[in-house]
């Protein structure tokens, strides 16, 4: 039976997929590597994979000797990752719809597991002995999340703000969001900075380890060419037009026809000035850097 909770109420193809892309940007595969203990030749499950972007890094990353599983319960997701890997001729990827609390693999198949934003859905007790059941002997596990009370961001004088039309209609289209992120346990089982690494402990996992990486998002950094500053602006605002589709669909009802189009028209009147600025060379520093924490623990 289809499940798509995630993708038709919480987050879309594009956001998951944008987002990640700018997060695991080439320039930092040797720290995200190194941190995750991930080595060419291993089998690697990426457990809650969504739309499988870090999947596909890993493996242009580690090349075709590396086997990499990514798993997750949606099957929107699943469906998009098989087809872009097979479009972009990947064959090391296999994806499989399952239940990360139960997983369709055997007791100590896989060399290293990894998780991305998904250890705050799910509960971690259960989540890491399944975690634990799958990853071989001497194997890593990490589970990377974010700290949402650890978020920079910036908001200069020339950045074009939400209108207070913007905000009236958003606040109407997402009037119920909370019910819904309750309903589908979003974001219940936030780890604890203290309970997460002891409970590796409890579990029994071995050399654990706490790390941290700082990923700022930042338009006018001088490495992002013209066409990549521009090109960032874009899936920003794609992610946001994608979030207001999910609303829509979700909360049918919500908004009249016109109403939405008025919406989406100022949502990408405000990216359209954004460009402006980079199109005559202004950098007004906008930015964000969040606060990626990584705990990991080897399996004895
Ligand atoms: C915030 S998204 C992260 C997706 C992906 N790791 C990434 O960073 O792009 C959370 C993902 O966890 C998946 N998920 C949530 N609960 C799950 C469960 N019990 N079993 C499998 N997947 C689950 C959702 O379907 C969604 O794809």
């Amino acid at each position: 039976m289809e499940n798509n909770i995630w993708s038709e109420n919480i987050q879309g193809i594009l956001n998951l997929d944008l987002s990640r892309e700018i997060r695991f940007r080439d320039d930092r595969k040797d720290l995200f590597l190194n941190l995750l203990g991930l080595k060419e030749g291993m089998t690697i499950l990426d457990t809650g994979c969504g739309p499988g972007a870090i999947t596909r890094k890993l493996s242009s990353w580690l090349g075709n000797k590396t086997k990499i599983i990514g798993i997750d319960r949606d099957t929107t997701f699943i469906n998009y990752a098989n087809g872009k890997a097979k479009k972009q001729s990947i064959y090391n990827i296999s994806y499989l719809e399952g239940d990360a609390l139960k997983l369709p693999l055997e007791d100590n198949s896989v060399d290293a597991c990894i998780s991305h934003t998904v250890i705050e859905h799910v509960p971690n007790k259960e989540f890491l002995l399944e975690q634990k059941r799958v990853c071989k002997s001497k194997g890593r596990v990490s589970v990377m999340y974010c700290r949402p009370d650890k978020y920079i961001k910036t908001e200069p004088e020339l950045l074009s703000k939400q209108s207070e039309l913007e905000k009236k209609l958003l606040d109407k289209l997402f009037k119920g969001t909370d019910e819904t992120y309750k309903k589908y346990d979003v974001g219940k089982y936030w780890p604890d900075s203290i309970e997460l690494p002891k409970l590796f402990d409890e579990l029994g996992f071995k050399n654990i380890q706490i790390d941290a990486i700082a990923i700022p998002m930042a338009i006018d950094d001088g490495r992002n060419s013209y066409n990549e500053k521009l090109a960032m602006i874009e899936a920003e605002k794609k992610q946001f037009l994608e979030i207001i589709d999910i609303g829509v669909q979700r909360n049918q009802n919500q908004l009249s026809d016109s109403e939405q189009k008025q919406l989406k028209q100022l949502i990408v009147e405000r990216f359209d000035r954004r460009v402006k600025l980079s199109e005559e060379g202004i950098n007004i520093w906008d930015y964000t850097i969040l606060l990626l924490q990584i705990v990991s623990g080897m399996v004895e």
